[in-house]
């Protein structure tokens, strides 16, 4: 099976975008280009329907959602009973400010917070807006004016958050000014590692540039507020961390007294096979963001959650737009949280985690074009390389995602040289196998068939076309 994408009624919705939404022209000239000199544009489709495991494009093709809405749902797609909950808070709320779900929501989520530490909570609408209103915290508790963030993290498209990220040197152009209060430190990568180093001597000098070449040659250590970290990065290369780094990091802001910020609204409500991320570290934040999964699936829900004495009473840290903590919003977060309990889906994801690791585990070997296979429960990622002299290891990665959704699979390639999947942490063991059957179909035809440099275009990041 081999779907031509996008299909028919794909295509013409596509087409009828290109004058009107962002990126549609540059969509539009670089397939033309493409199609000129003979090459296949980038496979591409429109949702026209989700339900639970699966999507169907407006053609009707069925896809194994991996993709999840950007790991955002976490029970499947249009899961019933969250949209019962959500709808019954519109018929009762429509919308207000002071409704009442937020306090039990709240109640709810400093039980489930690591080391039932983080008491307090803040609601934001995004998970960008969250890790702005987690940053702004950070300088107004501390009064202190920097942030230490990480190449290739990903922390929003808001202005403060495309400042503190750092995935693509391009991202922060003519921006500069804005960013006066930012370090970036290297983030411990396990592949393409500078200098000959091993992977433990490069950790071992990610966690010397934050303790000692910054305070000594950068900035005073008692003017650095905090270091914001995704505990598993995800947008920018799915790099998971080891143990010492994360318990580094924890014991240098100990030492010098700045806080500590998990972005979790990736990794966080059970992506990586525990609730929060940083429980496979045993290390405990002094702030941590979340987003995403609290949505269910199905209406924005986010927001902060800290130390009771960082988020206690602090009139100069303002926060929660208008539409922060909806009642909708709210109801969805507590009947996820209700399933998440009563189905047991952190441990589900951890045992679907286990199986898909195992599924994976000798790609590296068998084929030559795999460089790593790295996931952390449902946090996976494979990563890709270009035989020499062939192509770029991006397109080698874009040719496999593309390869999968022809096949039924729908997963992403944006930035980085690798294909990212985010299943929902409920999904059916058959289908997440299947999938990766599909998967293992892909690569071997990319293997097999090898790509020519300039196949494809390099895409702008977020969806093309959109
Ligand atoms: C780690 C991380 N932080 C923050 C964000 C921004 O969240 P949102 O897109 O909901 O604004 C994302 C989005 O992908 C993310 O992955």
């Amino acid at each position: 099976m081999s779907y031509k994408l996008p299909g028919k009624k794909s295509r013409g919705l596509l087409n009828r975008g290109l004058p009107h939404l962002r990126n549609g022209l540059w969509y539009q000239g670089a397939s033309q280009k493409s199609s000129g000199r003979g090459f296949q544009a980038p496979a591409q489709m429109i949702v026209g329907r989700a339900e639970g495991d699966y999507v169907w494009d407006m053609d009707d093709n069925r896809f194994i959602d991996f993709q999840s809405g950007w790991a955002t749902n976490p029970l499947g797609n249009c899961h019933p009973e969250i949209i019962e909950a959500v709808h019954a808070a519109h018929r009762q709320y429509g919308f207000q400010w002071e409704h009442p779900l937020r306090i039990p929501l709240a109640e709810k989520l400093a039980e489930l917070m690591p080391a039932r530490a983080l008491p307090r909570f803040t609601f934001e609408v995004s998970g960008t807006e969250a890790v702005e209103s987690a940053i702004h915290l950070a300088l107004c508790h501390t009064r202190r004016r920097y942030i230490i963030s990480f190449t290739s993290c990903f922390h929003g498209e808001g202005l403060g958050t495309k400042m503190v990220s750092a995935y693509n040197s391009n991202n922060n152009l003519y921006m500069e000014g804005w960013a006066g209060g930012v370090l970036k430190a290297p983030y411990p990568y396990s592949e393409n590692i500078p200098a000959g180093m091993n992977q433990q001597q490069y950790e071992e000098y990610c966690l010397w540039f934050l303790e000692t070449h910054i305070p000594d040659y950068v900035v005073p250590a008692e003017n650095v507020a905090a270091i914001l970290i995704e505990p598993g990065l995800a947008e920018g290369g799915n790099w998971i961390p080891g143990t010492a780094f994360l318990q580094g990091i924890r014991r240098i802001c100990d030492r010098f007294d700045w806080l500590m910020i998990a972005d979790e609204v990736l990794t966080g409500l059970g992506r990586t096979g525990r609730m929060w991320s940083v429980e496979h570290y045993d290390v405990v934040p002094d702030i941590l963001v979340a987003g995403k999964n609290l949505s269910g699936g199905i209406e924005p829900c986010a927001g902060v959650a800290a130390r009771d004495e960082i988020l206690g009473d602090n009139p100069r840290a303002t926060a929660g737009s208008t539409f922060a903590g909806t009642p909708a919003g709210c109801a969805a977060a507590m009947k996820t949280l209700e399933i998440y309990e009563r189905d047991g889906i952190v441990e589900n994801a951890a045992a679907l985690g286990e199986l898909a690791a195992q599924r994976m585990s000798d790609w590296g070997s068998r084929y030559d074009i795999v460089g790593q296979v790295r996931t952390l429960g449902l946090l996976m990622g494979v990563s890709f390389r270009a035989p020499e002299g062939v192509a770029e290891d991006f397109y080698v990665s874009r040719s496999v995602r593309d390869e999968m959704l022809q096949r039924g699979v729908w997963a992403i390639c944006d930035n980085e040289a690798q294909v990212r999947m985010y299943p929902a942490l409920n999904m059916d063991r058959e289908v997440l196998l299947r999938g990766l059957d599909l998967m293992e179909e892909a690569i071997d035809e990319v293997q097999r068939k090898g790509i020519t440099v300039g196949d494809y275009p390099a895409m702008p990041s977020g969806n093309v076309g959109f």
